[in-house]
């Protein structure tokens, strides 16, 4: 009995180890290995949405639908729709304001490719950061936030309901990471970037970490379509 025990015992840790090391190869880039380790625990658990992964920018095909409509409150408190947006290509991240490192890295990507965009192309382009955090990111807490990334993007928050449907739409992953060691949560988060067209939908979708040169090119190729 005692030995069964043992054995049960030494299986449990063996897995426990095993996933461990399946979170320290499956780590994104810049990933703390805890991050890792909880989104592995998600995916077995089946609570992760997985999202289409592909190389390098993306161009969705014609039947695959992702994103539409919206309802949110942007930076100014002010609520807007998909509508609100009419005539420009959304460069668009879901992430939080207190994240420690992922999601400056991305948004800082952002504004560069806005500041690598001729003038005119610029102009009808809009940043923007889509919390998933929507209990601390108010809208003047993610106005202070984004205008330190670039003057024209855009937060939008909402509430929990309306950043969960969002969320649905547009296949983001979060979940809420509470460590005992640490007073603030964290969130845990997948990290595309989205160019959002007409009426919300998705056009593209980037992988993390994509360049300021590569954001350009997508935009780019989304600005000279028809
Ligand atoms: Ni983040």
């Amino acid at each position: 009995m005692q030995r069964a025990l043992r054995i049960l015992v030494l299986v449990l840790i063996a897995g426990l180890a095993a996933l461990w090391g399946i979170a320290w190869f499956g780590r994104e880039p810049g990933e703390p290995l805890t991050d890792a380790f909880t989104r592995q625990v998600a995916r077995l658990t089946g609570r992760e949405t997985p999202m289409p992964a592909t190389p390098g920018s993306v161009q969705l095909p014609g039947s695959m639908s992702l994103g539409g409509p919206f309802t949110l409150v942007n930076q100014d408190g002010r609520n807007v729709t998909q509508a609100d947006f009419k005539g420009q290509l959304m460069v668009a991240y879901f992430g939080y304001t207190f994240c420690p490192d992922v999601c400056p890295t991305e948004l800082g990507g952002i504004a560069s490719a806005m500041d690598l965009l001729t003038p005119e192309e610029a102009a009808r382009v809009t940043p923007a950061l889509f919390t998933i955090d929507p209990e601390r990111d108010t809208p003047d807490q993610l106005k202070a936030y984004v205008t330190n990334f670039h003057p024209r993007m855009v937060g939008l928050t909402g509430t929990p309901e309306q950043v969960a449907e969002v969320a649905r739409r547009f296949r983001v992953f979060y979940a809420k990471v509470e460590r005992p060691e640490i007073s603030e949560y964290l969130m845990d988060h997948s990290s595309f970037i989205y160019l959002i067209g007409e009426g919300g939908k998705v056009v593209a979708l980037l992988r993390p970490q994509t360049p300021p040169e590569g954001i350009v090119a997508a935009i780019r190729a989304q600005l000279g379509r028809p």
